[in-house]
């Protein structure tokens, strides 16, 4: 497996080359053989800015190319603006790929201060009364924004943990432990599945009810959310030693292997009932988000059975990765084919820059621990 898995590194690797000399704005997805770039005005697109940034940096780790770490450099650049905006609730997928993975490659502490400011930045979301993080919206906007929450939220907490580690202050790892403590509560059904999105009253913090934006149905587990959850709790015990977040990965894992099709990439939702159909979509980035987590939550394991279970599910869905969902002989400048943006958005079926960064975080943390301790 070992050789299957340096050769998908080394195609990834040069898919980042070519799509760094051709490049000239963020790619998202692709539509046929072209990336499709962000509408730089509608600032939530900015969510997935930082997964080319993270790529070029772990494409410099990999291979000393000086190319790729200037290329980082520039386009982590073009990124410092968002770190005073308050308008979205993914500065920590952002800060923690253009920047903090940076510094740790490079040893440039220049890159952080950048990083802070986001970390604060983002607990402007924050509310206190529900102790949750706000999703999509203003934080001054309507009752109904300011009382959304989401699981892929639980991605960005990593950010805040780091940033209350390098200053001292415990308030940005208090807001991510309540926030990560309220969707474990909130979004985390008994059998082990996630509901997307969680809405409450902003005013008293009374939990409402569940809904989706991406996923099939407020009761249905959209699977790249149950990848967000799992590598995101595992992350937060990692950062907190608090035994019920490891718990909470551990049963979101379960779910993720009792539910797996054949070749181990899930369908775009669990609940989906085309999932009957062999043409039903597929989510390669959800499968390479999963592989990453659970690579994470073996290592955190103490009980050496249970770890080598979770490594074995994660070096089997990388293998099938590879092997099955790889652009490899097309001409597509991705690394990974067909994940799924979102169904109900009618977007389904390409490659996504995410679903590249996490599969080439995964074969980095098979291939080469020392590098992939600069992810965590
Ligand atoms: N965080 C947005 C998504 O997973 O599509």
């Amino acid at each position: 497996m070992k050789q299957e898995f340096q050769d998908a590194l080394d195609h990834s690797i040069e898919i980042t080359l070519r799509n760094l000399e051709t490049l000239t704005d963020f790619p998202e997805r692709c539509e046929g053989e072209t990336w499709t770039t962000i509408d730089r005005n509608r600032i939530p697109a900015h969510w997935n800015d930082g997964f080319w940034v993270g790529l070029l940096w772990l494409a410099f780790a990999h291979t000393g190319d000086p190319k790729f770490e200037r290329g980082a450099r520039e386009w982590a650049k073009q990124l410092a603006w968002l770190k005073d905006e308050t308008r979205t609730h993914d500065l920590g997928f952002i800060f923690w790929l253009a920047n903090v993975l940076g510094a740790r490659v490079t040893g440039d502490e220049s890159l952080l201060p950048d990083a802070l400011q986001a970390a604060r930045t983002l607990t402007r979301r924050y509310n206190a009364r529900g102790e949750y993080l706000q999703a999509w919206g203003l934080i001054d906007g309507t009752r109904e924004e300011r009382g959304r929450t989401n699981i892929d939220l639980m991605m960005n907490l990593s950010l805040l943990f780091w940033a209350s580690e390098r200053t001292g202050d415990p308030y940005c790892a208090r807001v991510a432990a309540r926030h990560a403590r309220t969707s474990r509560l909130v979004l985390v059904r008994p059998d082990d599945s996630t509901v997307h999105v969680g809405d409450f009253d902003p005013e008293t913090g009374a939990f409402l009810r569940h809904a989706t934006h991406q996923g099939l149905s407020a009761d249905s587990c959209w699977s790249r959310g149950q990848g967000w959850a799992l590598y995101g709790f595992a992350d937060t015990y990692r950062r907190t030693g608090d035994e019920v977040f490891r718990a909470v990965a551990q049963r979101l894992a379960e779910y993720a292997l009792i539910h797996a099709p054949e070749d181990l990439v899930p369908f775009w939702d669990y609940d989906s009932p085309d999932t009957q159909s062999a043409n039903t979509y597929r989510d390669s980035s959800a499968a390479a988000v999963m592989a990453s987590g659970l690579l994470d939550l073996a290592e955190i394991e103490t009980d050496a059975a249970r770890a080598a279970r979770w490594r074995a599910f994660a070096e089997k869905i990388a293998l099938s990765l590879w092997q099955n969902y790889s652009s490899r002989g097309t001409r597509i400048p991705a690394i990974l084919l067909h994940g799924t943006r979102s169904v109900p958005h009618g977007l389904a079926d390409h490659a996504l820059i995410y679903g590249d960064y996490y599969f080439v975080e995964t074969l980095t943390k098979l291939l080469r621990p020392d590098i992939a301790a600069h992810t965590k």
